[in-house]
């Protein structure tokens, strides 16, 4: 059976039948062993280091209507906020002075971070940090709009593709999405030339272990230099409202199965997955993942970011999170580094 696991680290390569086993086994030992191939891939390509990116959440306000995401335009009971060009900037100073050299602009579509304003907020981060990278996440926008921003200064963008099945794509999204759109979003990121992430949640509804599948395959075929995965979580007033959560023990196998298929990826440890396990961020690191992203959005905005139910982190200051995450990472072994953290390419 261990075979399977230096199949998948040497061959880069899953079949199906391999993860239908990997997904459905409750041999212990085998997802241990699992576990450390992992683990030991990401040490042979990081070391024990983990990077942190200081998470600055921009605005709940979403264009979309998508039917898993507590922000969705039709949920008329999510707290809606945007950050001022000012107070960006005081969470970019504060994550600074506490070590941060990546801030993740991440928000709702919301048309009032335009170009002009989204392209006048990156410059003057770039300015203020030239040492820093900036990485957005800020939905679909137009191939133009990606280039500017790359252009004003950003570096790297984060898009998850939330499943590479277009059949199922159809089933989380109002039928308003493409999922051709987000494909085509993801090609421009990376022909400008963004690091791109892309990503996917684990037990959404209506996933399946072929659309897991797929997911593994595009992101052999697109080689991204980061995965988000994090198990879904239901939010109250979303037509998923009453679909279980995510499984923590599958997300953590699909950490481990993708370092093996993807050793140099920046895979970080989600707040979801912190979320649904009070070790959860921990177990990932321990299944492979490398990267943490502590909040720095200011403390009186943080619940209102409420894509899903029970959200950890909304209630600490910048600097709690930001010790809390070091002194967990320090338990289990490993070290935050204050770093960039740009992805190291294959030699
Ligand atoms: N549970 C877990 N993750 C979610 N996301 C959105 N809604 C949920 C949810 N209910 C993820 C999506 C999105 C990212 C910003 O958060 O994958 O791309
Ligand atoms: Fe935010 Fe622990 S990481 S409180």
């Amino acid at each position: 059976m261990n075979s399977i696991i230096s199949n998948i680290q040497n061959r880069h390569d899953i079949s199906i039948e391999e993860l239908r086993f990997i997904l459905s086994t409750d041999d212990e030992a085998f997802i241990d062993n699992l576990r450390s191939a992992a683990r030991e891939a990401a040490d042979a390509v990081y070391g024990k280091r983990i990077f942190m990116r200081g998470l600055i959440e921009l605005s709940s306000h979403c264009k979309n209507d998508c039917l898993y995401c507590g922000l969705r335009r039709s949920n008329s009971t999510a707290v809606r906020y945007r950050l001022t060009d000012d107070e960006i900037y005081e969470c970019c100073e504060e994550g600074y002075s506490l070590g941060f050299r990546t801030f993740v602009m991440q928000g709702g579509e919301d048309g009032w971070f335009d170009d002009k304003r989204m392209c006048r907020i990156v410059s003057t981060v770039r300015g203020n940090y030239p040492d820093c990278a900036i990485t957005l996440s800020l939905g679909e926008r137009s191939r133009e709009s990606y280039q500017a921003l790359y252009d004003a200064g950003a570096n790297r963008y984060l898009l998850r593709h939330e499943t590479a099945s277009p059949e199922h794509y159809a089933q989380l999204h109002p039928a308003e999405m493409s999922w051709k759109n987000r494909m085509e979003c993801l090609k421009n990121l990376k022909e400008i030339g963004y690091q791109v992430g892309c990503g996917f949640m684990v037990g959404s509804p209506y996933q399946t272990v072929e659309t897991i599948f797929a997911d593994l395959q595009f992101i052999r075929s697109f080689q991204p230099h980061m995965v988000g995965i994090g198990p879904f979580i239901s939010a109250h007033d979303t037509p998923f409202a009453d679909f279980k959560n995510g499984s923590v023990g599958t997300t953590l196998r699909l950490l481990s199965i993708i370092r093996l298929l993807h050793p140099h990826v920046l895979l970080p440890a989600t707040t979801a997955l912190g979320t649904l396990h009070p070790k959860g961020r921990e177990r990932g690191i321990l299944h492979g993942a490398n990267v943490v992203m502590p909040n720095l959005s200011p403390r009186k905005h943080r619940k209102d970011y409420s894509i899903y139910d029970n959200k950890i982190c909304t209630g600490e200051e910048s600097a709690e999170c930001r010790a809390c995450v070091e002194q967990r990472i320090r338990k289990i072994g490993y070290e935050t580094v204050v770093d960039r953290g740009d992805y190291s390419p294959a030699c």
